[in-house]
């Protein structure tokens, strides 16, 4: 499984990263209006996407589904802040997931801030895909991203590295630093070590883990558990695909 440390806090990863969604939150809008509901997200972390799909298609059911209590905790506060109720949210492993007691078949799916990095093996992998797969009503809609291996840097870093740095939910500035520490070959993981530096010189370490999966691999995988590939883009404004890009959004049809 997947490191999950930094997804302890759900206020702390929306401080961080609630700002970056627009794209996400335009096109998955559309998408759920065009095809309809219902809709799941996949590892939906603290709603971001989620709440937003849902409140911009209020006739819609909505479903989030993440293995994080934490996230998910933080995403129930924001959707009844917001007074949206046309979404609820579920906990478990996407390996395994069974969401068939809300007798629900999907019609729009999607999975994004490249979750499917979090799946550790290529048996995960087709598991959770099948799994997909198998919640979705024909011929809906699934949307994932994931960066490319063939584009990423697995360069091992000695010094950290400083990002772009934000005010946490407590109101405190924080400088954030990332160092890939390993890379895994055999199994094309790479191992990323976080550390977060507070006002106060207090510094809090942190890290994930990030699988890669070959890019023509990956699309024979995802032809194997029933999905057909209707589009691949660069970017969640569905820019046309780019084989030298940072990554790829994919449109499936299950
Ligand atoms: C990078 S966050 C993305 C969250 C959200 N989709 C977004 O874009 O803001 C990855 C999420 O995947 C969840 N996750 C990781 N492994 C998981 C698993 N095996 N099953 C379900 N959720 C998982 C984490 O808890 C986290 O919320």
């Amino acid at each position: 499984m997947q490191d999950l440390r930094e997804f302890n806090s759900g206020a702390d990863y929306d401080a961080q990263y609630d700002a970056l969604y627009e794209n996400e939150i335009t096109t998955l809008s559309k998408v759920a209006a065009e095809r309809g509901g219902p809709v799941l997200d996949i590892c939906c972390g603290t709603g971001i996407v989620t709440i937003a799909v849902a409140a911009n298609n209020p006739e819609l059911e909505v479903v989030g589904f993440d293995i994080s209590k934490a996230m998910m905790a933080h995403g129930k506060v924001k959707a009844s802040n917001q007074n949206v109720t046309n979404v609820s949210f579920h906990q478990g492993d996407m390996v395994h997931f069974d969401l068939f007691d809300l007798n629900l078949e999907f019609e729009t799916a999607f999975m994004t801030g490249n979750s499917f990095q979090g799946l550790m093996s290529q048996k995960d992998m087709r598991q959770t895909l099948k799994n997909i797969h198998d919640h979705m009503a024909p011929k809906g809609k699934f949307f994932l991203d994931t960066r490319l291996a063939e584009n990423f840097d697995f360069s091992v870093q000695k010094e950290f590295v400083q990002g772009e740095s934000y005010t946490d939910s407590n109101g405190r500035m924080v400088n954030y630093f990332s160092k890939l520490i390993k890379h895994d070959v055999d199994n094309n993981i790479c191992y990323i070590e976080k550390m977060r530096r507070y006002e106060d010189g207090t510094e809090v370490p942190s890290g994930i883990d990030l699988k890669f999966f070959d890019y023509e691999e990956l699309l024979g995988h995802i032809k194997d558990c029933g999905f057909k590939v209707m589009g691949e883009y660069s970017s969640w404004s569905l820019d046309s695909f780019d084989e030298d890009g940072a990554g790829v959004v994919l449109e499936l049809k299950a």
